[in-house]
C-alpha cells in the first residue's frame, strides 16, 4: 500500500520536477539566447552591404504583389520645396518619395511613410543616399549620392528597382 501510494504521490511530482526542468532548459534556450542569435542575424544582415539590397528583393516577393496597374510615368519638374509638402505630414494628401531624381507616389503604403512611421525620413524627399547607406539617419537622406561606394550604388539601384515596381511616377525633382 505505501509503495504504490508513495509511487502515485512521487509520479508527477518527479514528471513535474522533469517538466520543470525541461521547461527551464526551453526558455533558457528560446527566449534568452535564440533571440539574442536572431538579433545579431538581422543586425548582420542588414548592416552588410548588401542587407537592404536582400530586404528589397525579400519584401518584393514576399510582401503585396507589385501593382499591374500602375499609370504611365509623369516627368513633370517638381521643385525640391514643392516636394515637401507631400511629406506625409497632412492627412489625405499624397505622400512622396524620390530616388536619384525621380518622384514615387508612396502614398498606398502611408502606413510606412506618413509622420511618426518608420520610413517617413524618406518622405517628401529624395533621400537617395541614406536608401544606398542602409539609414534611417535623416542627415543620410539627401539626394548627393556621390559619396556613395560599389555596393551601396547597388543597394540604392536595387530600391529604385523596388519603387519602380510599386509605385506611380509623379514627376522629377527640379532645381528650386
Ligand atoms: C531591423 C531593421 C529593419 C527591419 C526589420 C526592416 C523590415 C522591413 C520590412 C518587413 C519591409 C517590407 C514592408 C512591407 O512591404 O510591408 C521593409 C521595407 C522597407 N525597408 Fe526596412 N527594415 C529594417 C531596416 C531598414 C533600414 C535601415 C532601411 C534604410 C534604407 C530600410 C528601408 C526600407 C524601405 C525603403 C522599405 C520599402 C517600404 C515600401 O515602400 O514598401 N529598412 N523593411
Amino acid at each position: 500500500m505505501s509503495t504504490w501510494l508513495q509511487t502515485l504521490i512521487s509520479t508527477p511530482v518527479i514528471i513535474a520536477g522533469l517538466v520543470g526542468i525541461s521547461a527551464a532548459v526551453y526558455a533558457k534556450r528560446y527566449s534568452s539566447i535564440q533571440p539574442i542569435e536572431q538579433a545579431k542575424e538581422v543586425n548582420a544582415a542588414l548592416h552588410s552591404d548588401t542587407g537592404t539590397a536582400k530586404m528589397a528583393q525579400a519584401a518584393a516577393s514576399v510582401m503585396s504583389p507589385p501593382s499591374t496597374e500602375l499609370a504611365p510615368p509623369k516627368l513633370d519638374p517638381i521643385s525640391p520645396s514643392d516636394l515637401a509638402q507631400y511629406d506625409g505630414s497632412e492627412n489625405g494628401k499624397p505622400i512622396y518619395v524620390a530616388i536619384k531624381g525621380r518622384v514615387f507616389d508612396v502614398s498606398p503604403r502611408g502606413e510606412m511613410y506618413r509622420k511618426g512611421q518608420g520610413y517617413n525620413v524618406f518622405a517628401g524627399k529624395d533621400g537617395s543616399r541614406g536608401l544606398g547607406m542602409s539609414s534611417l539617419d535623416p542627415k543620410d537622406a539627401v539626394p548627393d549620392i556621390s559619396t556613395l561606394d560599389e555596393a551601396q550604388l547597388k543597394t540604392l539601384n536595387q530600391w529604385e528597382a523596388f519603387f519602380e515596381k510599386r509605385y506611380n511616377i509623379v514627376g522629377t525633382v527640379a532645381k528650386e
